[in-house]
């Protein structure tokens, strides 16, 4: 199966204790597959693969991409 990254990574900080990565599962059914579980200050560098075609963040983090930065608390 052909790589689903691209190369890419994605930088995840938090900015709370407690903050959970869940991994969503590539192709048709989604599933939670994993999560990660941050303290304040912890940075994870990831990258999306054949597995993982999605994440979800819960609580107070700065998502840094290719496309910018956001945080999870932002308000519009
Ligand atoms: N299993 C889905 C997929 O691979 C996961 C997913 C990707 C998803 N993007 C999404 C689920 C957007 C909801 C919304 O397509």
């Amino acid at each position: 199966m052909e790589d689903m990254n691209g190369d890419e990574y994605i930088v995840i900080k938090a900015k709370a204790q407690g903050v959970q990565v869940i991994g969503l599962t590539r192709g048709q059914d989604t599933k939670f597959h994993h999560t990660e579980k941050l303290d304040k200050g912890e940075v994870l560098i990831c990258q999306f693969t054949n597995h993982t075609s999605a994440i979800k963040i819960r609580g107070k983090a700065t998502v840094l991409t290719k496309y910018g930065t956001v945080d999870t608390d932002d308000e519009r």
